[in-house]
């Protein structure tokens, strides 16, 4: 478990799935992260955390508070672990956490876990043009703004642009909330009784 000031990162669990499933079938989440528009069944959402759990080149965390209320999840997927790169996303579900700084502070602890623990060179991250806030969050948290992909993502009939930033490990960083986070052994969430 990764403790950060407001907000813990934990391993996902089996029993975190049945929220995920309505986060993957909530519309506006799908129109802001770009997620597969497709209706999504309970199966699929199985599926998909199987997947999240046999991929080594993923590492996938939940984002709870320390009272353990799930608000949503952090990852970096896409890892190539020889050039040392990898592409952060996060979505916070629960939108009464929008705008409180929980996105940002998720993002400095994953982004120190990034670098310190696995040792990444460079993360990146792909955000749609028309999510302005996503676009503030990287760039608070020191991202690079490194340019347009034109027409390279598809959602709701519309093929749309991409903004894609960057940050490098020997970059700057702003050191905020989770800068008083301390790296703790991983451990597993106790399952509800
Ligand atoms: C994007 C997201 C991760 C950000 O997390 P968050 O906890 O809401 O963000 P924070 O509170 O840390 O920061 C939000 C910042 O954006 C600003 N903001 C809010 N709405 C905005 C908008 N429409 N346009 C630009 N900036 C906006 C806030 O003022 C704040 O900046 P500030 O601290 O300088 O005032 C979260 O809102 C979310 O998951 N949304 C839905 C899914 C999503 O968009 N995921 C990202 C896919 S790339």
């Amino acid at each position: 478990m990764i403790l950060g000031q407001r907000i813990r990162l934990w391993a996902l669990e089996r029993f975190d799935v049945s929220q995920n499933y309505h986060w993957a079938n909530d519309p506006e989440l799908i129109y802001l992260t770009g997620m597969n528009p497709n209706p999504k069944s309970l199966v699929d959402i199985e599926r998909w955390f199987d997947n999240v759990c046999n991929n080594n080149n993923q590492r996938m965390f939940t984002i709870k508070t320390q009272d353990g209320e799930y608000l949503g999840n952090i990852e970096i997927g896409d890892i190539d672990w020889r050039v040392g790169r990898g592409e952060i996303g996060l979505l916070v579900g629960e939108r009464r956490f929008w705008n409180q700084g929980y996105g940002s502070e998720a993002i400095e602890l994953m982004v120190n876990f990034a670098f310190e623990e696995l040792r990444l060179h460079r993360i990146e991250a792909r955000v749609l043009t028309h999510n302005t806030r996503a676009q503030r969050v990287f760039e608070k948290c020191g991202f690079v703004r490194e340019g347009i992909l034109r027409g390279s993502h598809f959602v709701a009939g519309k093929h749309l642009d991409v903004v894609v930033y960057s940050l490098l490990g020997t970059d700057e960083r702003p050191q905020t909330q989770a800068a008083a986070a301390t790296l703790l052994e991983t451990e597993t969430e106790a399952a509800p009784a």
